[in-house]
């Protein structure tokens, strides 16, 4: 795990991607909850809403933009459109930078441009710049299932995927190929992207079949441990999600599980998975902090101790 770069007033923010080229896994139920726990914890969190089918939007009750109010194809397209001015403050701490389906003519429109993969990346960059210290801890991006340039503008904008599956076989069978695919955009557009982990959603734990399924693919992971692969230290997050109707019904409402019904088993899950993915994030920062406080032997007298480097 590892985080965006910074410098001294920005500090660094844990990117994440939720993918998987699979339809109706769960990735944008996992976006929005992971994105209202670690709100609810007082983290600051950025959600980039990059599915044309703007369900992510949806599922925070988003308006449709009124007026002048940009939303991420804009971003995309517009070099004069800041990341600053698509955010809407959708919750306490958490920011949404909102999709409509006007999205979905953003790829053939970026198909000619020589940084087409990059734009998310650069409007991410740059808000971090402009904002410095206030900038989001945590910044999370719903992608569409399927690999186009929407999906390889998420991926080049982060450091971390999350896959969200369904523990049954075939989703199995297609976790190999998901591995090489985020192998081969760390290959061309992002050398640091890595995959950190599978959430399972909608999650029957009662089966013997879905036993077997989670035993292989922590067995998958296991293995790849001493690997040099992108997926080396990947684990599946516990606990799993369960399946749990009020996660089903919580965006027709326009709300997140934690406000549909805080005490279903669908929020408790999705709130200890935020706090174990801010746990791992405080962990990360903290050897941060810790490296950049190793004295550096400097000409000063005023640096020149431990003491005075601390
Ligand atoms: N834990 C759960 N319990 C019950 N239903 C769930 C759970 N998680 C997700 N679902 C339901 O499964 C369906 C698919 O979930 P979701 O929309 O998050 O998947 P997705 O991967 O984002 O889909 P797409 O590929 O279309 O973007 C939705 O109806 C959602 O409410
Ligand atoms: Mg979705």
């Amino acid at each position: 795990m590892s985080s965006t770069p910074s410098n001294s007033s920005t500090p660094p923010a844990r990117t994440i991607a939720l993918m998987n080229q699979k339809g109706g896994v769960g990735k944008t139920t996992t976006a929005v909850n992971l994105a209202a726990g670690l709100a609810g914890l007082g983290r600051r969190v950025l959600l980039i809403d990059l599915d044309p089918q703007g369900h992510a939007s949806l599922h925070l009750g988003a308006k449709e933009p009124e007026g002048d109010q940009p939303t991420v194809y804009d971003l995309l397209l517009d070099p004069g459109v800041s990341l600053a001015e698509v955010l809407v403050q959708a919750r306490p701490n958490l920011a949404l930078a909102a999709a409509t389906t006007d999205l979905a003519g953003a790829e053939p429109e970026l198909a000619g441009a020589p940084d087409k993969t990059l734009r998310l990346r650069r409007a991410i960059e740059a808000y971090q710049r402009e904002q410095g210290p206030r900038a989001a801890e945590f910044i999370l991006i719903d992608c569409p299932p399927s690999l186009g340039l929407l999906t390889l503008n998420g991926l080049s904008a982060v450091r971390e995927v999350f896959i969200p599956m369904q523990a049954h076989f075939l989703a199995l069978q297609g976790v190999g190929k998901l591995m090489q695919t985020v192998s081969l955009v760390g290959r061309t557009v992002n050398p640091h992207l890595h995959v950190t982990g599978v959430i399972l959603c909608n999650h029957d734990a009662s089966t013997s079949h879905s036993r077997e399924v989670v035993a292989d693919l922590d067995a998958f992971f296991t293995e790849a441990r001493t690997q040099n692969v992108p997926w080396s230290k990947a684990r599946v997050y516990r606990p799993a999600v369960r399946r749990n109707v009020k996660v089903a019904e919580a965006p027709s409402f326009g709300q997140t599980i934690f406000e549909y019904d805080k005490w279903c088993p669908g929020a408790l899950d999705y709130r200890a998975l935020a706090e174990a993915i801010a746990k791992e994030w405080d962990e990360v920062v903290s050897r941060l902090s810790a490296a950049a406080s190793v004295v550096v032997p400097s000409a000063g007298p005023a640096s020149s101790s431990p003491a005075a480097s601390r």
